[in-house]
């Protein structure tokens, strides 16, 4: 007999409060799983498992490392990645929406995010969720009332300050109004607890009814999460645009034959008897569409990076040692990349790598996703794997303002890839590939990079156009000066959010030249000015 979701879930939910009856409350003791809404066990999630001898998770845990250790440090707030400063100046921030020009209804006005607790349950076979995020944040001015985005997802509780808040939710907007007004300035703690199961109705989770799933997604081997560029809402409730930017605490508990590989540092594994918790926080602030939870059968491989950088890689354990070994090179390139456009900016780095024909990759941040094929019929595994590695720099620490500036990544990790090519095999390789890509860019009538529309945002002159602005710079003003435009750009913009017209500003600053119409060709104009 085939179940609906709706009946699967209602099942789930009462065999779970059967297991919670059954296990009153013992003698409570501080340890890293503290939500005390979090059913105790995922036996009843699983359909394999008969046993639902709920072991709780409060009985004196097996750590592999010491609890004080588990405790989440709460980041300072970070100057450069508030909501305050980014909002867009052509359309008007409403309290439900930034005012993004593309995509109008994303993030939220009123309040700048500081930091986020995910607290998830995850049934990885049932895909189903049960969930408590925390957002720490600071209210921006005076608020009865504010949002948060959020996918249709079932909220049992919400508190404002640890008190009921009425809200509602349709779609994707959460408006919560707290039992007392919020005052500027004022830092406030909002907690949700959810669950369901996410991305349920994959298209109903994109302001403009994309068909594809983004954010959360359930495959073969288990979870991943790719939420380019508005799929957050569908895990957690979120200010969902990169011009908030906020740290990470995650607590994800799963079945203990799975292995969670989030954004961050691992803090430690409690094994809960048949589940394990797996906390891990982020130091840097982070966009929201780079937040990633992947729950597969992985193994972890370690690298050494340079200055002594820790480099963890996660293969899904079927993945076969040629897969693995096109990521020997990770520690040379970001020797290679942190010469050119200054420091790797954040404290670890690697791949997550799925058995699963993804047909895409991701740099979500310090944790880069890949799939099974890495590279494709026109670019080969090394220069994916250098292009989003560049974005951990390009994207991921120097974040958008604007989605419509979509080529301040793209093209940027475009143009890494080619810098590899020649850092790899020499400067007639690089001449020669990028000729190939002006002509490819040619004959196909590549549109400007720097106007995409929101169904279209990751098309290939955004890419290929955008890397042959910057080629078209580094000719225009020498390696010296190209390269310090760079690392100029990097630094100011370290962990903050920047524009096309931040990017000028500090190119023509550095050169000392007016660089406006070598911008504006390549930018903007229906035809590509001729490769210099
Ligand atoms: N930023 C990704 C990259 O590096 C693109 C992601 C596109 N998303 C997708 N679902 N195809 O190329
Ligand atoms: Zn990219």
């Amino acid at each position: 007999m085939k179940l609906t979701k709706r009946a699967r879930l209602t099942i789930a939910m009462s065999l779970l409060l059967l297991v919670a009856c059954d296990n009153a409350p013992g003698p409570v003791t501080p340890t890293v799983v503290t939500t005390s809404t979090l059913p105790t066990t995922l036996a009843t999630l699983m359909p394999t498992t008969t046993s639902v001898a709920a072991k709780s998770p409060t009985s004196a845990p097996a750590t592999s490392v010491p609890t004080q250790q588990l405790t989440p440090t709460i980041q300072p707030p970070t100057p450069g990645s508030s909501a305050e400063s980014c909002v867009s100046e052509t359309a008007q921030a409403e309290q439900d929406g930034l005012g993004d020009p593309l995509f109008p209804q994303l993030g939220n006005s009123g309040y700048d995010a500081l930091h986020y607790t995910l607290d998830l349950l995850v049934g990885v076979e049932s895909n189903l969720v049960f969930g408590t995020t925390t957002m720490r944040a600071r209210s921006i001015k005076d608020m009865s009332a504010f949002n948060l985005d959020f996918e249709s997802l079932e909220i049992t509780t919400l508190t404002v300050n640890g008190t009921a808040a009425r809200y509602s939710h349709e779609r994707h907007e959460l408006t919560i109004t707290p039992a007392t007004s919020l005052k500027a300035g004022e830092i406030f703690t909002v907690t949700v607890d959810y669950r369901g199961e996410p991305n349920s109705d994959p298209g109903d989770n994109s302001p403009n009814e994309k068909e594809y799933a983004l954010g959360w997604s359930h495959y073969d081997g288990g979870i991943f999460v790719a939420s380019e560029p508005s799929g957050a809402a569908s895990f957690y409730p979120v200010n969902d645009h990169p011009c908030d930017k906020a740290t990470y605490t995650f607590r994800i508990t799963v079945p203990e034959r799975y292995v969670v590989a989030a954004n961050g540092t691992l803090k430690g594994i409690t094994e809960n008897g048949q589940t394990n918790t797996y906390l891990f926080e982020t130091r840097d602030p982070m966009a929201s569409y780079l937040a990633a939870i992947n729950i597969a059968e992985f193994d972890r491989e370690t690298q050494q990076g340079p200055g002594g950088l820790p480099i963890r890689n996660y293969f899904e354990k079927s993945l076969d040692s040629s897969t693995r070994e096109e990521f020997e090179r990770t520690p040379e390139m970001i020797e290679y990349f942190s010469q050119i456009y200054g420091p790797y900016p954040f404290d670890v780095y690697g791949a997550v790598v799925l058995d699963d024909n993804l047909g895409f990759a991701l740099e979500t941040q310090t944790l880069s996703l890949f799939g099974r094929r890495v590279g494709n019929d026109r670019v080969d595994a090394e220069q994916v794997i250098a292009h989003e590695l560049s974005h951990q720099w390009f994207g991921d620490s120097v974040s958008l303002t604007s989605w419509r500036d979509i080529w301040l990544n793209e093209g940027f990790a475009s143009m890494s890839e080619w810098l590899w090519i020649e850092h790899s095999q020499g400067e007639g390789a690089y001449e020669s590939y990028v000729r190939g890509v002006y002509g490819y860019a040619q004959e196909n009538f590549l549109s400007p990079p720097a106007d995409p529309s929101a169904d279209d945002l990751f098309n290939a002159g955004v890419y290929l156009r955008g890397g042959l602005t910057l080629y078209a710079l580094r000719k225009e003003v020498g390696d010296d000066l190209f390269f310090r435009t760079l690392q100029t750009y990097t630094s100011r913009y370290r962990n903050g959010n920047a524009r096309t017209e931040d990017f000028i500003e500090v190119a023509e600053e550095v050169s000392g030249k007016e660089l406006g119409d070598l911008f504006n060709a390549w930018l903007h104009h229906a035809e590509m000015p001729p490769l210099p």
